[in-house]
């Protein structure tokens, strides 16, 4: 953006220095000689007694000094006012540079500007927490990309190989073939889903309508009891209604998610399920809370992260793409709610998202 030239800030302080010092210098100066006029006649006194000097004389004595003093309270003023401004100003030199690195890329740099706590001081540790902050965001989407990628390249580097015995091996059973191949590429569709919704949640494009979120434990736990009964786990559901507003098709992703994690990160056999909503004045609850084995509480604040998937890799028919609770993470975010994960003392998880209360109209 190209702008007109200005004056900088150092030089208008500096003129307004010194003009308030000048407007200082001319007040002081009109108040003593509007003093002197009182006591100075206009004419000159005729009579006896001493030639008393009338106000001619008067001005022709002070003029050239009054002159001179302004002169030099015009240039007392503008050489202090520049020294002043300049060191007054010379923080914004160090967040100007600071700005210019963080616009090329560089957001590892710090202003780290010392001294007692003022405006300017504010200034910089703002923005240094920015950095901080933004620098911490782009190495997470780094890490992201990468670890999506290395996940994406997984089927592919999986097909290819079921492809080269296939092709190095004509009386290769192709019926077996194409059972895995369609395994794989389920997986890869999976994956592929799962990153796709993360980014629409994270960009918080979508309708808002009014949903209870009882109803959506209750449709995602009867979406996913055939699962449940297949691995011997009990559904409880429980709860009043739970009214909340956002996208209804992502937060029954994010209630099927977490139904589904329940399921199936839960004992080998007999496992229990409990989920419960509640309202209350500061918001909506879903809680959804199960048996399993004793999870490290270090673990589990790990666990919503992207490709996080808990120590022990299930090779069962459920190895999930690592995304589940993500997604669950960034669907409540853009609800602006929160995500709360807790092992439970007896083993298993427990999951709680608050969301927002509907206001009251
Ligand atoms: N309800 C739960 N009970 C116990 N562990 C869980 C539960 N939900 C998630 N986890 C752990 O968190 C990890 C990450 O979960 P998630 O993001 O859904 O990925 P995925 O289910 O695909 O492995 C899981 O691999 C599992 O170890
Ligand atoms: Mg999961």
């Amino acid at each position: 953006m190209s702008r007109a030239l200005g004056l900088s800030v150092r030089a208008k302080l500096t003129l307004s220095y010194a003009g308030f010092l000048m407007l200082a210098g001319v007040l002081l100066l009109g108040v003593v000689w509007a003093f002197l006029l009182r006591y100075v006649p206009n004419h000159p006194m005729i009579g006896p007694g001493p030639m008393i000097p009338n106000r001619g004389d008067l001005v022709r004595a002070f003029a050239p000094k009054v002159s001179l003093m302004l002169l030099f309270l015009l240039a007392f003023g503008l050489l202090g006012g520049w020294v002043l401004a300049g060191r007054m100003l010379a923080p914004l030199a160090r967040i100007t540079t600071a700005t210019r690195k963080a616009a090329v890329g560089s957001l590892s740099h710090r202003i780290d500007l010392e001294g007692r706590n003022d405006e300017f001081r504010e200034l910089a540790d703002s923005f240094d927490a920015m950095l901080a902050r933004l620098e911490a965001h782009v190495a997470e989407q780094q890490r992201f990309a990468a670890n999506a990628s290395h996940e994406l390249r997984t089927p592919l580097a999986i097909t290819q190989t079921l492809l080269d015995v296939a092709r190095n091996d004509p009386d290769h059973d192709t019926t077996e073939l194409v059972d895995r191949l369609h395994y794989v590429n389920t997986r890869a569709i999976d994956l592929t889903e799962a990153l796709l919704l993360l980014s629409r949640a994270d960009r918080r494009s979508f309708t808002r309508e009014p949903v209870d979120l009882s109803l959506l434990a209750e449709e995602a736990t009867e979406t996913l009891l055939p699962l449940a009964e297949r691995r011997g786990v009990t559904i409880e559901t429980a709860g009043d209604a739970s009214p909340t507003i956002g996208s209804y098709a992502l937060l029954l992703q994010m209630t099927t998610n977490l139904v589904h994690n329940a399921i199936v990160h839960n004992l080998p056999d007999g496992g229990a399920v409990w989920v419960g909503t509640a309202a209350d004045a500061s918001g909506v609850l879903l809680i959804v809370e199960n048996t399993g084995g004793r999870l490290a509480p270090e673990l589990v604040s790990t666990l919503a992260e992207p490709f996080q998937r808990g120590t022990q890799r299930t090779h069962t028919g459920h190895a999930g793409v690592g995304l589940g609770l993500a997604i669950v993470r960034s669907i409540a975010e853009a609800h602006d709610g929160t995500l709360a994960l807790a092992a439970r003392p007896e083993g298993g998880l427990r999951v709680t998202v608050r969301l927002p209360a509907v206001p009251r109209t």
